[in-house]
């Protein structure tokens, strides 16, 4: 991140001088150098430098930049001018890609153009307004409506809309260094037919939740949050009557529930350029820490990656929660849940983690 933040400043340094002198000053071309030495390193073992804006902060590389400087919030000024919030460097750009781009960002009368390997665009990422409080609630609906968006258009052969993933994502780890209450964060499900989203969303925040408790940072956090948003994906490819059935299941209907995991992994593992977290935790969330859910795949057994288990508690928690909606006290009903969790820890859920979750969960009722 630090050096990232550096290649901000030189950025910046070469777009002022420009503006000052002209694109062809010997400061320019310098800065311009420094610049593109500096991004060829960020590049060698990713293939872009991603830079958006989400409501007046830089994130880079998903992760938000704290204390970028006046340099990070003059580069947020010139993008903003240009209407766009959105730029990733990709790997292979040259030293005269970058001048060019030095030049048209720093002349307020140019636009940009398109350039082999700096891709620019907007992202449409907005989080409440001056009280956080008053806006939680509609924050929580738009992205709930956002997921929704994504999941409508999930079918074998369409593309999934990956791009979309990423921003939701990203806006939830911004949303977290504002709202440290997690309990805040998660959202009432307010109809029926709104419960798959509802869950997606909430199971996500709680697993980016308990895993940033766990030190994971950056790309690591984002992919569990991308997976904990298709946990449930396969159950899009089973019959609606099965699904929304209000009576008892029988056997059969039970076993094609139970296929949703394997359908979502083979339908996850399929798509490029999407982290194969996805895939694993879909094939995995129901599989137990004991490894004695489901799918048994192999007589051996296969353990549950982590990433799963910290998706399959969130998934427990939230499954709990939002299906008894004739409870009133929240505060009874988490510490029942947590009381439940402690009892299958070490059996359904990976203690460690179960632990953690439920200090979590605790302290925030009592932040209230
Ligand atoms: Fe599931
Ligand atoms: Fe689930």
């Amino acid at each position: 991140m630090a050096y990232a933040k550096t290649f901000i400043s030189t950025l910046m340094s070469a777009i002022s001088n420009c503006s000052l002198y002209s694109k062809d000053h010997i400061s320019v071309d310098n800065l311009t150098k420094k610049s593109i030495a500096i991004l060829n390193e960020l590049l060698t073992d990713r293939d872009s430098l991603e830079i958006m804006i989400v409501e007046d902060n830089l994130v880079i590389n998903k992760a938000p930049a704290r204390n970028a400087g006046h340099h990070g919030s003059n580069l947020i000024k010139r993008l903003k001018r240009k209407g766009i919030s959105r730029i990733d460097f990709l790997k292979g750009i040259s030293y005269s890609e970058l001048k060019q781009f030095i030049a048209d960002l720093s002349d307020p009368e140019k636009k940009l153009k398109i350039y082999p390997h700096i891709k620019t665009g907007i992202i449409d990422v907005r989080i409440g307004g001056d009280s956080l409080a008053s806006n939680l609630e509609n924050l929580s609906s738009e992205q709930v409506a956002r997921v929704k968006e994504i999941y409508h258009n999930i079918a074998p052969h369409k593309e999934l809309n990956i791009s979309g993933l990423e921003e939701i994502v990203v806006n939830f780890i911004v949303t977290f260094k504002r709202e440290a209450n997690i309990l805040k964060l998660i959202s009432p499900v307010k109809a029926y037919s709104e419960y798959t989203y509802t869950h997606a969303t909430n199971v996500a925040i709680l697993s980016m939740f308990q895993a940033e408790s766990l030190g994971a940072r950056d790309d690591l956090l984002h992919d569990i949050g991308i997976a904990a948003l298709l946990h449930d994906v396969g159950k899009l490819f089973i019959s609606k009557d099965i699904l929304e059935k209000k009576g008892k299941l029988d056997k059969r209907e039970w076993e094609e529930i139970k296929m949703h995991s394997l359908y979502g992994a083979r339908y996850l593992a399929r798509i490029s350029g999407l982290t194969q977290l996805a895939a694993i935790a879909a094939l995995e969330h129901h599989l137990r820490y004991d490894c004695k859910g489901y799918p048994q795949l192999n007589a051996g057994g296969k353990e549950q990656h982590f990433c799963s288990q910290i998706i399959a508690t969130s998934d427990f928690f939230d499954a709990l929660r939002s299906r008894r909606p004739y409870k009133r006290d929240w505060q009874i009903e988490v510490e029942e849940i947590v009381a439940l969790m402690k009892e299958n820890a070490g059996s359904e859920f990976n203690p460690f983690l179960v632990d953690n979750f439920s200090k979590t969960l605790l302290k925030a009722l009592k932040k209230g």
